[in-house]
């Protein structure tokens, strides 16, 4: 019966076509070809603009943005990769999506199925009903995509974007763990905020790197807070040339870092 039916539909189509249709060549190929050169003009164009609105120096912007940025650094050790907004999206899937448990999932496994989905779907729906508010369904499912990408588009491009939103997170177990007083409170969480872990490693968080030791007991070591904040201030003074100068954070909150190093005694060093 939907035989019969495509059929008949065929027959009407191929009597369309005689009638009122127009041939490939030219009419679809003129009509192609006066696109493509639109496209390509504006591509050339934006490029011109681009081009000859930027200066030589990096990070000289122009209308579209600087011709040069400043150099990468292959040194560093606190950078913070972002995608293109364009891959927020996709990018804020990661988010959601913990490693290890779910990742592959959330990078592999929906796309995978969208595209797949987007391949079936010719195949799926075989109806000829063209209007868009006869068709619900896919009228529903793209305005579920467009929104979804949207949303996960703006919370990819306000997301707070850094090593240290995650560990401030872990700041009230570091509490826990190690019997913190307000102060120390305090001082994990300027701790977590100011890129320590991206050398550091505390309580199973943060990395390892330059040969930074594990500062989950360095209270222990017997330094008062005043003398591991006065450390912070200026690692070049005490013969640490790897390690940042902090003094620009302030005595008050070197203070702060410095008694929650000094609280920090040990994984289960708390009450
Ligand atoms: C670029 C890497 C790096 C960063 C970022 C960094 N450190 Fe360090 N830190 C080091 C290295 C390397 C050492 C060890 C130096 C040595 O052993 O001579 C060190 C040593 C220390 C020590 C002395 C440890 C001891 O055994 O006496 C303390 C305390 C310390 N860091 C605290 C901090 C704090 C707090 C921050 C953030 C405000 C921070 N570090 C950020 C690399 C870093």
């Amino acid at each position: 019966m939907a035989n019969e039916q495509e059929r008949a539909y065929f027959k009407r189509y191929k009597e369309d076509v005689e009638t009122r249709g127009k041939p490939f060549h030219p009419w679809a190929m003129f009509h192609d070809t006066v696109m493509s050169l639109v496209v390509v003009s504006v591509i050339v164009a934006l490029a011109c603009v681009w081009y000859f609105t930027s200066g030589e120096e990096a990070g000289e912007s122009g209308i579209l943005g600087p011709r040069y940025t400043e150099e990468a650094d292959p040194g560093t050790t606190s950078f913070i990769p972002r995608p293109d907004w364009y891959f927020f999206f996709l990018f804020y899937l990661l988010r959601i999506f913990k490693w290890p448990e779910s990742v592959v999932l959330g990078t592999v496994g929906i796309p995978t199925i969208a595209l797949i989905l987007l391949f079936a779907l010719p195949f799926m729906d075989r109806r000829r009903e063209r209007r868009i508010v006869r068709r619900p369904v896919a009228l529903v499912g793209a305005l579920l995509v467009i929104a979804s990408m949207g949303i996960l588009t703006y919370k990819g491009a306000t997301a707070e974007e850094s090593l240290a939103s995650e560990n401030v997170e872990l700041v009230d177990e570091w509490v826990q763990e190690q019997g913190l007083s307000e102060e120390g409170e305090q001082g994990a969480t300027l701790f977590a905020q100011s890129g320590c872990q991206s050398c550091h490693t505390y309580l199973g968080s943060g990395s390892a790197n330059l040969g930074a030791p594990d500062l989950s007991d360095i209270g222990a070591s017997g330094q008062s807070a005043e003398e591991l904040a006065a450390y912070v201030a200026n690692p070049a003074e005490f013969g640490n040339q790897v390690m940042p100068a902090y003094a620009s954070l302030g005595e008050e909150n070197l203070m702060l870092l410095g008694t929650f190093l000094a609280e920090s005694t040990g994984e289960g060093g708390g009450e």
